[in-house]
């Protein structure tokens, strides 16, 4: 029986591993970490990823074939195949701080295989063990040679490893779904006998249910690391054009949603990711940008660098030009005014408020003095708090929010702020009234028809918006 170890069990490797569980019923999966409440947590029966379908997923597969254990080193040891799933954040200090990625936690894992397989090296038969190491994080270009170099530097003459690259490309939201039916699965690895061998096991487990076409696994192990930072840095890049000309349209009174149809109806640029708003959000897009840009820099390409960073910058541009648009339509100053916030989290149909642009929003918002009160179907009170700040208000509803405010937001584009009784939230303001849409959700013509004076991103602007008021 092949046995599999996928070392993190977070957003990707505790969905991920479930899902490979379910295909391949004569597939041992341990999922491991050295949080202990993380894997308390995916014994229970509150898991700590959100995601429709994990539940009865994991249910299915729990105790049979799936196990989640804080006991890192005997599984690794165990292991055939060793995922690696570790978080790889931004550093926050040091060198590249802000820019590089966080490789610590990579490395200690690393480390863990290293030294866990080597206390295990010889197989029952007493033939040299092979493992192989499968990056699934998100890392730079190359990081596989630095895993190799500590492994090798271990492994010695009683185990062999060779390192694949298999990036996770699903969305948070839709995991399971993604997982289920991946649009492709791609697989890196060396050019040697060896390498190839490595991406033949790990193809081979894709195959109980991937069907054959979808599963790239003829690219290089710098190609595949590449092409996971290359595909949310592509994903980001399109965003920021859409919102830079939701700049220009307002400031000529060019409508972007019509602008967007027109360009994505043309089918070698595609509809996808083309809604101008408020910014893009989320734990990985704004990291993987400036990861590819760094990745850039140190290898002497510096315009390509340069002009990674004018993706990010593009978008803290749309986030603060917001921000002073809010500020501007109300006269300038919203000292002491409540102002509701409508959605934390950075997309709709999911909790998370990692790199939310409605999370730097509101940190602006009270940076001005406005006494901010937000609401999100999917995120705690608790969590909004400690998101945003500790004196953000949050209510229970979209009308409690409301109630008593100068200016409303939508910073997520939930359904149920389409479909808000805003004659309700009219009679519950202050006046004038101020809508300012982030997600263009809202009818406009109607809720100026109630008498909202109302502000959407890339929109021509409302008559008072435009007497006045510059961004
Ligand atoms: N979240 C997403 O939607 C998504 C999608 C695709 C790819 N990715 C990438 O996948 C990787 C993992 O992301 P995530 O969101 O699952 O991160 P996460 O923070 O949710 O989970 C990572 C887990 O790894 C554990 N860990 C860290 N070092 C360890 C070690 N040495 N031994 C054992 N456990 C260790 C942590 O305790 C944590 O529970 C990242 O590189 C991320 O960029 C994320």
């Amino acid at each position: 029986m092949v046995k599999i170890c996928c070392i993190g069990a977070g957003y990707v490797g505790g969905p991920a591993m479930a899902v490979l569980a379910l295909k391949c019923p004569a597939i041992e999966v341990a999922v491991v970490d050295v949080s202990r409440s993380r894997i308390d947590a995916w014994n229970s029966d509150r898991l700590p990823v959100l995601e429709p379908g994990l539940d009865a997923v994991v249910r299915a597969c729990r105790g049979r074939n799936l196990s989640f254990s804080a006991d890192v080193d005997r599984h690794v040891a165990d292991a055939d195949i060793v995922f690696v799933s570790v978080n790889t954040p931004t550093k926050a200090s040091g060198i590249g701080a802000g820019r590089a990625p966080d490789l610590a936690y990579w490395e200690s894992a690393a480390r863990v295989v290293a030294s866990a397989a080597a206390s295990s090296s010889r197989s029952r038969s007493g033939t040299k063990k092979s493992t192989v190491v499968v990056e699934k994080s998100a890392v730079p270009v190359r990081t596989a040679e630095a895993m190799e170099r500590i492994l090798v530097a271990h492994g010695g003459e009683e185990r062999a490893f060779e390192v694949v690259s298999n990036p996770e490309f699903f969305s948070e939201g839709t995991a399971v779904r993604d997982l289920l039916c991946p649009d492709r699965v791609l697989i890196g690895g060396r050019d040697t006998d060896a390498g190839r061998s490595a991406v033949r096991a790990v193809r081979d487990v894709y195959a109980h249910w991937v069907p054959e076409d979808r599963i790239l696994s003829t690219t290089s192990l710098w190609s595949a690391e590449l092409s996971k930072v290359a595909a949310n840095a592509f994903l980001a890049q399109r965003v920021s054009s859409v919102n830079a000309i939701s700049a220009l349209c307002e400031a000529t009174g060019a409508d972007v949603s019509d602008v967007a149809r027109a360009v994505g109806g043309d089918g070698r640029v595609g509809d996808g990711f083309l809604s101008a708003g408020v910014g893009f959000g989320g734990p990985s897009l704004q990291r993987d940008v400036l990861c590819l840009a760094y990745a850039c820099e140190r290898s002497g390409v510096a315009e390509a660098a340069e002009y990674w960073r004018q993706v990010v910058a593009v978008n803290e541009y749309q986030k603060s030009r917001f921000v002073r648009r809010v500020v501007s339509s109300m006269f300038g100053t919203v000292a002491g005014k409540k102002v509701a916030v409508l959605g934390l989290a950075f997309k709709k149909g999911v909790g998370d408020t990692r790199g939310s642009p409605a999370v730097d929003v509101c940190r602006g918002l009270l940076g001005d003095g406005a006494r901010v009160t937000v609401y999100d179907p999917m995120v705690s009170e608790k969590q909004a708090r400690k998101g945003v700040a500790a004196r953000v208000q949050v209510a229970r509803d979209a009308y409690e929010a409301a109630q008593g405010a100068h200016g409303l937001c939508v910073l997520t584009e939930w359904d149920e702020f389409r479909a808000l009784d805003y004659r309700r939230v009219f009679d519950g303001m202050q006046r004038p009234a101020f809508v300012f849409d982030g997600r263009n959700v809202v009818d406009a013509g109607k809720l100026r028809e109630m008498g909202f004076v109302v502000y959407a991103v890339g929109k021509p602007l409302d008559d008072w918006l435009s007497k006045g008021t510059r961004n």
